[in-house]
């Protein structure tokens, strides 16, 4: 049998396009699902819950294993601490990194222009730099809420224009967005879409979801995938299901 045999169309999609979300509440726990999806997925996401409980000792460990890392921390402050935080970030080696764009242009610029500066002084990989337009768990009433009576789309573009004049390199949306965010902001704009759920699967807490097939019809360049692969059993069986 040859050592590596051909990918078929949906391992090479969850290779290039599939990003895990390990929300864990110990490092234990998210190395097993790295030990069992590493190769098999494009990269893996560290945000809130395990960044809090295993700190950046977690991070350095999968970048050193060669693991790409996004690290979602959605860094919301005034401009330099959200600056600074980013500057750290991008010393952890993470491959993407985000912020909510609800920060502001100028904080978002000043972030930019801090993780240039140590990327090139530092000879560092610069990170993608990412915003953070609506969480895929909010929908218009919490829009509402905020004294926005627009669609969720059209506060989502407004976010996606913000995050592009700072000169970001592209936003966190759901997927039902990204055709819109497509074609205003163009092919180079990525998209990174978190929301996924298999056809007739639970959506959870969840609101605006789509497959991952049809996110990456849609125009999303990543797909962030958590609990319908992460809970089940059979997690390499749960990858495939979904991205066939
Ligand atoms: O388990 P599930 O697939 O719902 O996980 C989605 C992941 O994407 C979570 O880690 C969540 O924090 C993240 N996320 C999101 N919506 C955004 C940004 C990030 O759901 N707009």
């Amino acid at each position: 049998m040859p050592a590596t045999l051909p990918l078929t169309g949906q391992q090479t999609l969850a290779r290039e396009r599939l990003i895990v979300a390990l929300d864990m509440p110990s490092a234990d726990k998210a190395r097993e699902i790295v030990d069992e999806l590493s190769g098999e997925v494009f990269a893996f996401k560290i945000g809130l819950q395990l960044f809090t409980a295993e700190g950046p000792a977690f991070v350095s460990e999968l970048v050193d294993r060669g693991e790409k890392i996004f690290l979602d921390l959605k860094f919301h402050d005034i401009p330099n601490t959200t600056a600074m935080a980013a500057v750290s970030a991008a010393r952890l080696g993470v491959w993407m990194m985000n912020f909510h764009a609800a920060a502001g242009r100028e904080a978002l610029e000043t972030a930019r222009f801090a993780v240039e500066e140590v990327c090139s002084s530092e000879t560092l990989e610069r990170p993608l730099l990412i915003g953070v337009t609506l969480l895929t768990s909010s929908g218009e009433k919490h829009l509402k809420e905020l004294g926005s009576d627009g669609t969720a789309e059209e506060f989502v573009l407004r976010m996606a224009n913000v995050v592009a004049s700072a000169g970001l390199d592209g936003v966190v949306a759901s997927a039902r967005e990204a055709a819109a965010i497509r074609s205003a902001m163009g092919d180079d704009f990525v998209v990174v879409t978190p929301g996924i759920r298999p056809e007739g699967g639970t959506i959870g807490d969840q609101k605006r979801v789509m497959t991952f097939r049809d996110a990456l019809d849609s125009g999303a360049t990543y797909a962030v995938v958590g609990r319908p692969i992460t809970a089940e059993k059979d997690r390499r069986a749960a990858l495939a299901a979904l991205t066939a």
